[in-house]
């Protein structure tokens, strides 16, 4: 045998690639910056809080229990019992990923296992189509806009070979919420054999009351998985960690296409601190929508249009490239997400960040806004 090459590499290097947010540190050295403000990976400015930050280090420190010396608990029992106990659902119902993105991958490997079709919508999340991909799955993507996700659309485009719908709710990047009506019509009409998968990343930004959970239908379909990070509203993105929801058979069907041990001991920790605490999750909800309020009256004065109702991020649409405009606010040290990869040309997605990092967003983005770059 010569090489690598094969069809099936052919076929892989079609799929595309997920480009994530620019990290801080890549900034610095590419324009030689030393200070930074990132509003490209939705992540959460304010925190964790210094409980979390203390259950990390006694974790770090070790003890006859823990340690990085010692293998994670593979499963992350005590995480998952903690999630369970919050979410009102069974230990089984719960798995973990190395980030809910992982968890996805799973599915995409449960349902693909022998070829088949994904439903999802346009300007999703790119990880439902990319894992649909890899895993062998073709992505069959439906009519949606910068503003709405069309529910007609995806019941109407499954075939006798959809194994699995992908939604995000509310979805990255264009902030679009497919409201409750919306989320029983998708677990009544689909058919009972396909998975369907809501991704609600986002879903703590909103108040338990107005957000559509798509938990609440677990008794009412099997084939469904609810999917949370601890990515977003609990500051944790860098330790890789986010959990699903589901009727225990689905459960049991990840765990087989779950690595062994892919969560890790500190994430698990930190995340059962996190969860824990409902009066940080209020504070940041809180401070999120003042951000979007303020937000969307800049965008008014400079304007341009800023959409997207849910999340921790807006969707701004101007008048510049969306490749130009992000080069050039990264000259002035501010990282945004140019949305061209997602058929959205002239869009930027803007994490909603503290109030001086927003000011310094607007002072660099007005000048290339009102006319002169
Ligand atoms: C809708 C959605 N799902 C999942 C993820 C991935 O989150 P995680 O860090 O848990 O893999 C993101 C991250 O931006 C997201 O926007």
């Amino acid at each position: 045998m010569t090489g690598i090459s094969s069809n099936n590499f052919e076929q892989l290097e079609k799929i595309p690639l997920y480009i994530p947010g620019k990290p801080i540190q890549e900034v610095k050295r590419e324009f030689g910056l030393d200070h930074i403000v990132k509003l490209a990976s939705n992540e959460n400015p304010w925190g964790p809080t210094s409980a979390v930050k203390e259950r990390i280090f006694k974790a770090i420190n070790g003890s006859a229990d823990e340690g990085v010396g010692f293998y994670p608990v593979s499963d992350g029992f005590y995480l998952r019992q903690a999630i369970a106990e919050y979410r009102k659902v069974k230990l089984n119902q719960v798995v973990l990923g190395n980030g809910s993105a992982e968890i996805i991958e799973m599915a995409a490997k449960a349902c693909f296992i022998t070829g088949g079709s994904a439903i999802v919508p346009r300007h999703s999340f790119a990880i439902g189509g990319i894992a649909t991909q890899t895993a062998g799955g073709r992505v069959i993507e439906t009519q949606a806009t910068a503003t709405k996700v069309d529910v007609d659309a995806i019941l109407k485009a499954i075939q006798p070979d959809t194994r699995m719908v992908y939604i995000a709710n509310a979805n990255n990047p264009t902030g679009v919420q497919i409201e409750r009506d919306g989320i029983a019509r998708l677990v009544k009409e689909i058919r009972s054999d396909i998975l369907l998968v809501v991704d609600q990343a986002y879903a703590e930004y909103s108040s338990p009351g107005e957000f559509p959970d798509a938990a609440d239908f677990l008794s009412e379909r099997e084939n469904l998985l609810v999917l949370h990070t601890f990515s977003k509203i609990y500051a944790l993105a860098a330790l890789r960690i986010g959990y699903g929801l589901g009727n225990e058979r689905i459960i049991t069907l990840l765990e087989r296409v779950r690595s062994p041990f892919n969560t890790n001991h500190i994430a698990q920790v930190a995340a059962e601190v996190a969860i824990k605490d409902l009066e940080f999750i209020i504070f940041c909800r809180e401070k999120n929508q003042q951000a979007r309020d303020t937000f969307f009256a800049e965008a008014k004065k400079h304007r341009c249009t800023a959409t997207g109702n849910a999340g921790n991020f807006v969707l701004l649409e101007t008048a510049i490239p969306a490749p130009d405009f992000f080069r050039d606010l990264l000259k002035k040290s501010v990282i945004v997400r140019p949305m061209h990869g997602y058929e959205l040309p002239y869009h930027m997605r803007v994490s909603l960040g503290r109030p001086e990092e927003m000011e310094a967003f607007w002072e660099a983005a007005a000048p290339m806004l009102d006319g002169g770059r």
